[in-house]
């Protein structure tokens, strides 16, 4: 069977791949492939830190593989905190420190347009693919939380929906987020090709 190293040990992400590709495909945790250490994440675009996640990978194991970077943009502040969406706040803050950081920055703002964006790198043979996803929405006023969720989910509501994104079940979020839907692209090439074809996609 075809197999690619998901450059992340987040059980979450990998379980949402998993599903998504229905078992076509063998997805290995950076821990299952015996791989430890830190990487890094210093890139100033999504693409740019996707890209150097699967190429830690690739460099060290010479295997398929790919990685993910998510961002939150929202747009009265220029498209922040984007790719420093983990590290709003600072370094190893929580996901409540963000969520405030986030709050106090739109304090009296009238447009909390935002969006959450994915981009996926995939290295097969040695060549890069990128696939991407995304969700419009707000950011609410204060949380809406069930519990579900992570990150800054209970403060943004997805278009078409009257709740937050920590309101909802998670098998709804992931058919709209911006990851389900990079994942589904990733889902749907790996299904339309058998993994010789990156080659000749360059
Ligand atoms: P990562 O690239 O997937 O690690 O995401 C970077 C940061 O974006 C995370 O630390 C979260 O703060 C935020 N984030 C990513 N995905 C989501 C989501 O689905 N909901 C809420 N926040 C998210």
């Amino acid at each position: 069977m075809r197999r690619l190293i998901f450059a992340t040990n987040n059980k979450h992400k990998v379980e949402e791949v998993r599903a998504a590709l229905n078992g076509t495909v063998e997805i290995v945790t950076l821990a299952e492939a015996g791989l430890c250490g830190e990487i890094p994440e210093t890139a100033d675009t999504l693409q740019g830190n996707a890209l150097q996640k699967a190429q830690w990978v690739w460099e060290r194991t010479h295997c398929d593989c790919f990685a993910d970077d998510t961002g939150l943009e929202v747009e009265a502040l220029d498209g922040a905190p984007g790719v420093y969406s983990a590290r709003y706040a600072g370094e190893h803050c929580s996901f409540d420190d963000n969520i405030d950081k986030l709050l106090g920055a739109l304090e009296g703002e009238n447009n909390r347009r935002a969006d959450f964006r994915t981009v996926i790198c995939l290295i097969e043979g040695g060549n890069t693919q990128y696939f991407e996803g995304r969700v419009d929405g707000q950011i609410l006023t204060e949380r809406h939380s069930n519990g579900e969720g992570f990150g800054y989910d209970p403060v943004f509501m997805p278009d078409r929906f009257a709740v937050s994104f920590a309101e909802m079940p998670l098998d709804v979020k992931n058919s709209i987020s911006h990851r389900g839907l990079a994942v589904k692209q990733l889902a749907e090439y790996l299904s339309q090709t058998n993994g010789t074809q990156a080659a000749s996609l360059q």
